[in-house]
């Protein structure tokens, strides 16, 4: 099955109770060569609204995080959702609904085929990597199965409905991201010694590539950090 043919279908899906509410079937987006996929859990009203996924005030948190390790949807990642319909009131999908739903996923992994695969949240991480898999516990660890590395992470609109955004738990998730990203192109080293900007003031932070000595708090990308992140991907 090519994109545009899965795309048609799926957003003519009636497989599940979603698609009496929805707007739209919010399918995926990003670039159809991109090594790296993120998977959400289902969208939300503004996702619902604009049939994009991450579009609303946890996408631009997203973004950010996005943008601070050189991935960018329009560029290079592809970001999608377990379920394509908006539960009602953003409740968790209901097992039967993301089993109704996981062969479109399952789709556009097999046409994407990508290299790393970042779990956004309990919902993806229990689904896609183990379903005991606990995001405090294990965020940021990487697992490979079939020859995909898997990350589950935190979910952005939780860091946002924490108000305290756990920023250095998630610095650590998205370096060893970038980490992964620069093993699977075969630059480790390159960015050794730059530095990543997370300026953070309460209900905001800004996230910029930049050199030592500017004020905010900082993470260095360091070698021993991707060595150890890294351990073994990609060899
Ligand atoms: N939350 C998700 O899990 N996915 C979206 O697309 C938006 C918010």
């Amino acid at each position: 099955m090519d994109w545009d043919t899965l795309k048609a279908e799926c957003l003519a899906c009636r497989r599940c109770e979603l698609c009496t509410d929805r707007t739209h079937v919010v399918f995926g987006q990003g670039v159809q060569t991109a090594e790296v996929l993120f998977v959400g859990e289902g969208p939300g009203q503004s996702e619902d609204e604009q049939g994009l996924p991450f579009v609303g005030r946890s996408g631009q948190l997203l973004d950010k995080y996005l943008f601070a390790i050189d991935l960018d949807r329009s560029k290079n990642c592809y970001i999608a959702n377990i379920v394509k319909c908006r539960p009602p009131q953003n409740r968790d999908p209901l097992p039967t609904e993301s089993e109704a739903c996981m062969p479109w996923l399952r789709e556009q992994f097999k046409l994407l085929q990508p290299k790393i695969v970042v779990c956004l949240g309990r919902i993806a991480s229990q689904r896609m990597i183990r379903t005991d898999f606990s995001v405090t516990k294990e965020h940021g660890t990487f697992v490979q199965k079939n020859g995909v590395w898997f990350m589950g992470t935190f979910h952005p609109a939780a860091l946002l409905r924490q108000g305290g955004l756990d920023i250095p738990q998630d610095i650590a998730s998205y370096d060893a991201l970038l980490a992964a990203v620069l093993r699977a192109k075969g630059i480790v080293a390159a960015s050794e010694g730059e530095w990543i900007h997370f300026d953070y003031t309460p209900g905001e932070i800004n996230i910029r590539r930049g050199s030592a000595g500017v004020t905010g708090r900082l993470c260095v990308i360091s070698h021993e950090l991707h060595e150890d992140a890294v351990a073994g991907l990609f060899r």
